[in-house]
């Protein structure tokens, strides 16, 4: 599939990137830096030639990333994520749009889950999408650095949510596709705020029992 991830160029995307090029998407990593779009494209390209695998995976500006795509990843922090969708909503038409975002807060020594009035991420996104659109909330419990170590099998539940089957059973798809993470559906959009609202935790976590990176496991 052709797969945009908008601020592709930052930490949760380069595990995707690298994970969906193995496995032969066509990547368009979007920035708000041309320069630095291609710049990444080039270095990730690098390495996975290292490891004998061709990509196809080309950097540009977020908005024709988000253009040239049928699926796109808004990898951006939250408090810039909805803004950069509406600086580029022409870009969008019929796309299936994938949100890991999640609004935190430190208070003291802990991340709290800190939602935008409109009571998750996911739904501030939704608002600032274009109606045609199809978002699927899902990935905000994946570790950044395991995700980026493409051989690592990561034996983790992805929980999204999403008000469009279709467009669940294509993120449920691609997901599945990154070695052992299993997907769960937890019903449509408004669920987004109980799975966002575990990051916080898991990050607390993280924090305390430092070098463990973990994530999240239905048994
Ligand atoms: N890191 C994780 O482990 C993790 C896990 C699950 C979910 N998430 C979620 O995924 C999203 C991205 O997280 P991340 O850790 O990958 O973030 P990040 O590395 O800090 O930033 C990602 C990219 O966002 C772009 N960006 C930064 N400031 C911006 C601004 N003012 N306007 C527009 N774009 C801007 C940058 O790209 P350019 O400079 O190239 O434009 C940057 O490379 C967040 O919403 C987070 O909640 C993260």
């Amino acid at each position: 599939m052709k797969i945009a991830l908008l601020g592709g160029t930052g930490d949760i995307a380069e595990g995707l990137v690298l994970r969906w090029s193995k496995v032969g998407h066509e990547i368009f990593i979007g920035s708000r830096s041309d320069e630095k779009a291609k710049g990444i494209a080039a270095e990730y390209t690098q390495k996975l030639n290292e490891l004998g695998i061709v990509s196809k995976m080309q950097g540009m500006p977020n908005a024709d990333a988000a253009r040239a795509a049928e699926v796109v990843i808004i990898s951006i922090p939250p408090e810039h994520a909805a803004s950069t969708i509406t600086q580029i909503r022409d870009s969008f038409t019929s796309q299936i749009v994938v949100t890991p975002v999640v609004s935190m807060a430190k208070k003291g020594k802990v991340f709290t889950y800190s939602p935008p009035p409109q009571g998750s991420s996911a739904l501030q996104i939704k608002e600032a999408l274009p109606e045609t659109t199809k978002l699927v909330s899902a990935y905000h419990n994946l570790p950044a650095k395991e995700l980026s170590q493409i051989d690592q099998v990561l034996d983790y539940d992805v929980v999204m949510c999403g008000d469009d089957d279709e467009a669940k059973a294509v993120v449920k798809r691609l997901t599945e596709e990154m070695q052992n993470l299993r997907v769960l559906d937890a019903g449509p959009l408004e669920a987004s705020s109980m799975i966002e609202a575990i990051t916080p935790l898991i990050v607390n976590l993280n924090i305390r029992y430092k070098p463990q990176h973990f994530s999240v496991k239905f048994v």
